[in-house]
Parts: C-alpha cells; structure tokens; sequence
C-alpha cells in the first residue's frame, strides 16, 4: 500500500498581488472585514505580512508589527472551509517564531468578545486577557469592546 503523503502548507511574504485573494477570505469572515487599502497600507508600511498556502491557494494570512521589543498582531485569519484543522495553530506558532526573530519579548493582540473561536485559541497558547478597550471595534449596532491579550516569549 502507498502512504499518501499530505502537503505542508507554506508561509510566503504576502504582495500586491495577493490582495485579490486575501480579500475574498477576509470578506467571506468578518462582519467588519479589513479593506484593500488596510492591506495595501500595511504592505507599504513594512509590517510583516505572510501568506498561508496550500497547493497554490491562500487559506490563510497574518499581519504582524514587531518594534522597540514588543510585536503587535493586527490580523490573523483562516479561510472558512479550512479552519478547524489546525491552521489557526500553525500560523499563530509562525508569528510567533517571526516575534521572537524580530527581538521581540512580548506579544499584543486584540480580539472581540464576541469571537470565542479566537479567544479559545490564543487561551490555549497562553495569552492572558489584560484589558478591555471600550467602544473600539465598529459594530452592527453601535460598537463593541475590544479585549487586548498579551503573551511573554520565552
Ligand atoms: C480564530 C481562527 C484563526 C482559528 O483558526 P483555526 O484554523 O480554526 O484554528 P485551529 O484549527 O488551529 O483551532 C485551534 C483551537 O482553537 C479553538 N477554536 C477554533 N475554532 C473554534 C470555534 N469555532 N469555537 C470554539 N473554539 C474554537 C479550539 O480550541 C481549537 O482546538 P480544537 O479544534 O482542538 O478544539 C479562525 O477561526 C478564523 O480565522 N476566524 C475568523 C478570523 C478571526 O477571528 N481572527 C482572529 C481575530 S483576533
């Protein structure tokens, strides 16, 4: 019997290019999804941004600034047809990996309270929950709170 032999997803740096598709995930799962111009600022700016591939297709991404020892993700997103599957996991590890490289000791991040798929992943990290930012994020109804999680690199 032949193993089948599953291919590994690849970090790639995100480009121009790329917007297309990054933009059709991020509008596919948020309610107040980033725009082409958040991206594109954030290309020209340096951030670091990365690509998730598997087989050719981007299923996922992230947006990471890393300064003065501390890194601050602004966005890390799975497509819907893939997440559950580990994804998530993997690309939080990579920007983290990436934290460390660029010095930093500490990471930052913000989530909704509504979103408890993103909460339970970075608990099971081990991000503790340090403040709530009120009234930060736009929402159907007047705004939501933002909780702003932070994790020590070892
Ligand atoms: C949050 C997100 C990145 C997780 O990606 P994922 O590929 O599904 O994550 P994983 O498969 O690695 O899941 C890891 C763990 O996170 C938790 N989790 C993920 N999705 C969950 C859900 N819908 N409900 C509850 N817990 C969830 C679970 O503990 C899960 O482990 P398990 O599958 O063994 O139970 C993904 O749901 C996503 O892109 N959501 C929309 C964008 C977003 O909210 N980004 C974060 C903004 S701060």
């Amino acid at each position: 019997m032949s193993a089948v032999l599953k291919e590994a997803p690849r970090l790639e740096p995100m480009r121009e290019d790329d917007l297309d598709e990054v933009l059709a995930i991020e509008n596919a799962i948020y309610t107040h999804p980033w725009t082409r111009g958040n991206f594109s600022d954030s290309l020209r700016a340096g951030y670091d941004c990365r690509t998730w591939r598997l087989s050719g297709e981007i299923i996922g991404y992230f947006i990471l600034i890393a300064a003065a020892g501390e890194a601050h993700l602004l966005n890390l997103s799975i497509a819907a047809r893939h997440q559950r599957s580990g994804h998530g996991s993997a690309l939080l590890r990579e920007a983290l990996d990436l934290s460390r490289r660029r010095g930093a000791r500490s990471v930052f991040l913000e989530v909704r309270p509504s979103n408890v798929a993103a909460q339970a992943l970075y608990g099971r990290f081990g991000f503790r929950r340090i403040a709530v930012r009120r009234g930060y994020y736009p929402a159907h109804f007047g705004r939501e709170d933002a909780l702003v999680y932070t994790l020590p690199l070892a």
